[in-house]
């Protein structure tokens, strides 16, 4: 469902040539909001803008690497040039591909290049555009700072170390936003996401794999990138006014059981217990 609720708001959503972050520029834009789809990939960007202006929506591309702060800088100048302001900074690029999945692994066999790309995109990323964004907002008194993490940035894995103290360090800063800025109207908040991968990933995760992971989330299925950005819409919007400096779980449960809930289930199940 769409709503005139982010009518003439200006939001920014790194990251969104692609994935949740595209989902989001969507969603965000159906709401009435004028969204810069800004990413390292130029020409998704423009894919995914086209597509909004296409449905009847108002964006534009942007290229960015969020790592850079020139970059940076100028994106944030060039969004206010062309829509006048900025009110929402959704920070949702991350380094994500393949090749860095298997470079960031565990301690003893990690590529210390990647994990520092994962801590220069996923949290300097969003140090810098929150740095370059929110002073636009302040003039008006009014934004809305959002930032994605993770469970992984609260439970420990097997691998993905950078990627994991990246989304650590997200959780902290809505806390550092909100208790700077909060009096001058500037909200920020984390979404923690379960897996809710958009439909080209699935086939990039054996079926194997994401069986284990739908069996640790208590919901029927795993989440979907527009249930992701119906959270960020929500916390872009003046309907969570009251919320600030806090992580919204939107993880399907996967982070709320005991350890053990999974292989207890299969325990009960093969022992002919239904129900469960
Ligand atoms: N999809 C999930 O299930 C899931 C789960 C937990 C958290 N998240 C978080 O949600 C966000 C989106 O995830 P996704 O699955 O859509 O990822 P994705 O890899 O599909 O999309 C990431 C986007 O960021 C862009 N990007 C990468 N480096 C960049 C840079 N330096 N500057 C600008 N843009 C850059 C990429 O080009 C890409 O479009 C991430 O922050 C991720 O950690 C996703």
């Amino acid at each position: 469902m769409t709503t005139g609720k982010l009518d003439g708001r200006v939001a920014i959503v790194t990251g969104s040539g692609g994935g949740l972050g595209a989902e989001c520029a969507r969603v965000l834009a159906g709401h009435g909001a004028r969204v810069a789809v800004a990413d390292i990939n130029a020409d998704a960007a423009e894919r995914v803008a086209g597509e909004i202006v296409q449905a009847g929506g108002q964006a534009m591309a942007v290229r960015v690497d969020v790592s850079l702060e020139d970059d940076v800088s100028a994106m944030a100048a060039t969004v206010i040039d062309r829509f006048g302001r900025i009110d929402i900074l959704h920070n949702n690029a991350a380094a994500l591909d393949v090749q860095q999945r298997q470079r960031d692994r565990d301690i003893c066999n990690l590529d210390m290049a990647a994990f520092d790309r994962a801590i220069a995109v996923n949290l300097r990323g969003a140090v810098l555009c929150s740095k370059h964004c929110i002073p636009d907002m302040l003039t008006r008194s009014r934004g809305s700072v959002i930032f994605a993490t993770s469970g992984l940035g609260v439970q420990g894995d097997l691998s993905l170390t950078g990627y994991a103290a990246s989304k650590a360090a997200l959780i902290m800063l809505p806390r550092v936003i909100a208790a700077q800025y909060g009096k001058q109207g500037i909200r920020a908040n984390a979404v923690q996401i379960g897996l809710a991968p958009a439909e080209n990933a699935h086939g990039s995760m054996p079926a194997e794999l994401l069986d284990i992971l739908r069996d640790n989330h208590m919901t029927p299925e795993l989440g979907t990138p527009r249930q992701i950005a119906d959270v960020v819409a929500f916390l872009a919007s003046d309907e969570s006014s009251f919320v600030t400096g806090t992580t919204l779980v939107a993880d399907g449960g996967f982070g709320c059981h005991t350890p053990s809930l999974v292989a207890m289930r299969s325990f009960f199940q093969k022992a002919g217990k239904t129900g469960m």
